[in-house]
């Protein structure tokens, strides 16, 4: 008996002391440690908010795209640092890293659960967006993409591998650059499920993979209204090209 009250009261203790930790990080420290890990010709101060800048609310619900999940008012939410070069993210992460602070990165990517702005303990904000560049090399047909580049902007491109030990932040990619033939050939078709998207969606898994190169056939679901008012459906957007 004197074992599990001793366990028990080791358990609560184990939760207490887990629980100082993480409603008490040391902001303080993790805003010096970020200064003392950048240099001064890129200054932090230039791309960091915290909740003392007027622009920081803003700021955080100008990319918190589900408003169900987004919580402006959440005290979790230490700082925003809007990298705009490497030292920023490195300082970032070793400094959070050192303070026990969560980081949430966002950037152009679908994050659907909110995953990129919200989080249960404290955390800051590492912000790709300012990192867009784009260095084309026509002669070896390769391009650096800086990792936020929207996928749009990058056209048509292929990812070479990149393996990522424990945590990282992808800064860039390099990308082997394919012709585009000077005929290209585009085609969209729209199926709702009453007008067969299962039937079609069936078919697609069964030829796309194994159509030719040269061709691209992809097909996309979406909720989308139905037919009689207030009703949904599913619209399966069926795109190829050549
Ligand atoms: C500042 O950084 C240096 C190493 O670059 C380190 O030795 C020192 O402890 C740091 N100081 C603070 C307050 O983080
Ligand atoms: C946020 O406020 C601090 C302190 O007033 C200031 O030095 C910094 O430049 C501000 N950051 C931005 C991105 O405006
Ligand atoms: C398919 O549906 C989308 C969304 O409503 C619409 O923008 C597009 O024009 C439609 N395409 C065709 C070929 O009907």
């Amino acid at each position: 008996m004197k074992e599990v009250a001793a366990f028990v009261l080791f358990l609560a203790l184990l939760v207490l002391v887990s629980d100082a930790k993480v409603t008490k990080p040391n902001t303080g420290n993790f805003l010096r440690c970020l200064s003392n890990g950048t240099g001064p010709v890129h200054p932090i101060t230039d791309v960091l908010l915290t909740p003392a800048n007027s622009t920081f609310v803003s700021s955080y619900v100008s990319y918190t795209k589900n408003k169900r999940l987004s919580n402006p008012k959440d005290t979790n939410l230490i700082a925003i640092i809007a990298a705009k070069h490497g030292s920023h993210v490195q300082a970032t992460v070793v400094c959070a890293k050192f303070d026990g602070i969560q980081i949430r990165i966002r950037s152009g990517g679908h994050d659907y659960e909110g995953l990129s702005y919200i989080s249960s303990v404290p955390f800051v904000i590492l912000d790709m967006h300012n990192l867009r560049s784009i260095v084309v090399d026509v002669s070896s047909k390769t391009a650096w993409v800086e990792a936020e580049l929207p996928w749009e902007k990058i056209c048509f491109g292929r990812f070479v591998a990149v393996a990522v030990p424990a945590f990282g932040v992808i800064l860039s990619w390099k990308i082997n650059l394919v012709e585009v033939p000077k005929t290209l050939t585009v085609f969209k078709v729209n199926k709702t499920l009453e007008q067969g998207a299962t039937d079609v969606l069936y078919k697609w898994q069964l030829v796309a993979s194994k159509l030719p190169k040269e061709l691209f056939l992809r097909a996309m679901p979406q909720i989308t209204k139905g037919a009689k008012s207030g009703e949904k459906t599913l619209r399966l957007s069926s795109t190829l090209s050549s």
